[in-house]
C-alpha cells in the first residue's frame, strides 16, 4: 500500500495526465501532438432541388395517359403541344378539336389552316413558334372546356410556359385568355391590349375559329400580331 506522500503525487501525476488530455483535445497550443483527427465527416446532404424547370418531355411523361379530369373518357388522342422547345413567340388556344383529337396535334383542323396562314404571312414558319392548348384533350362536341376541366390542365400549360420561357404569349380567344390571365374581363376588353404573364408579354387576340365566323375580324388579329412582331424586333 503506497504512504500518503506517494498517494498524493500519484493524483497530482493523474491530474496532471488528464489536465494535459484535455488541452490535447481542444488543441491548444502546448499541447502534446495528437493523432491526426478523422477527417470530419461530409454532412450527409438531401439532393439539392433542380433549378432548371422541367423540360417539355419530362411535362410530357409527367402528364402520362392523363386522367386527371374527365375529358380523358371521350377523347382519342392527347394533345400537348408542338413546335420549338425555345420559341420566342408562343400561342395559347383553348383546347383540341376533332381533328386535333384524331392527330394529337394541335391547330391541325380548319381553324389552325388559318393560323397557318398567318403564320406564313408574319413570314414566321410554324416549327419555330410553340403552340398549345389550355386543355389537353378535346371537350366532346367542341363544347367549351368546364373549370374544373381548365383547373385540372391549367398546371401543365404554366409548366410549359416555364419550361419554354417564351419571349412573348399570344392568347387565341377568350377561354385561353381568361384561364391564363385568371381574370374574367371579357376578350374585347383585353384583346390588342398588352397583359403579362410572370413576366412575360401576352397578348390576346382573337381565336382563329372565331375569324372563321366573322372574316372581318381578321384585320384586328393583323394589327394585334403586328404589335407582337415590333415587340420581338420582327417588323
Ligand atoms: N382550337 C383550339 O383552341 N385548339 C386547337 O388545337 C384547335 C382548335
Amino acid at each position: 500500500m503506497a504512504d500518503p506522500e506517494s498517494a498524493e503525487l500519484l493524483l497530482l501525476i493523474r491530474q496532471l495526465k488528464e489536465s494535459l488530455a484535455f488541452q490535447g483535445r481542444l488543441g491548444w497550443p502546448g499541447a502534446p501532438v495528437r493523432a491526426a483527427a478523422a477527417a470530419p465527416e461530409t454532412p450527409v446532404e438531401a439532393p439539392a432541388p433542380s433549378s432548371h424547370p422541367p423540360t417539355l418531355e419530362e411535362i410530357r411523361a409527367e402528364m402520362g395517359d392523363c386522367r386527371r379530369c374527365k375529358l380523358w373518357r371521350t377523347r382519342t388522342h392527347l394533345v400537348f403541344g408542338e413546335g420549338s422547345p425555345t420559341a420566342e413567340l408562343m400561342f395559347i388556344g383553348e383546347g383540341p378539336g376533332a381533328e386535333e383529337d384524331q392527330q394529337g396535334r394541335p391547330f391541325v383542323g380548319p381553324a389552325g389552316q388559318l393560323l397557318n396562314n398567318l403564320l406564313a404571312k408574319l413570314g414566321l414558319r410554324r416549327e419555330e413558334v410553340y403552340i398549345a392548348n389550355v386543355v389537353k384533350s378535346r371537350p366532346p362536341g367542341n363544347r367549351e372546356p368546364e373549370p374544373d376541366e381548365i383547373a385540372a390542365c391549367l398546371p401543365f400549360l404554366k409548366k410549359q410556359i416555364e419550361a419554354i420561357r417564351p419571349r412573348v404569349i399570344v392568347t387565341l380567344g377568350r377561354v385561353a385568355t381568361q384561364a391564363l390571365l385568371e381574370t374574367t374581363a371579357p376578350l374585347t376588353k383585353l384583346r390588342g391590349t398588352w397583359q403579362s404573364y410572370q413576366g412575360i408579354p401576352v397578348m390576346p387576340t382573337f381565336h382563329p375559329s372565331y375569324l372563321l365566323r366573322f372574316p372581318r375580324e381578321r384585320l384586328k388579329t393583323w394589327e394585334d400580331m403586328q404589335k407582337v412582331m415590333a415587340r420581338l424586333g420582327r417588323t
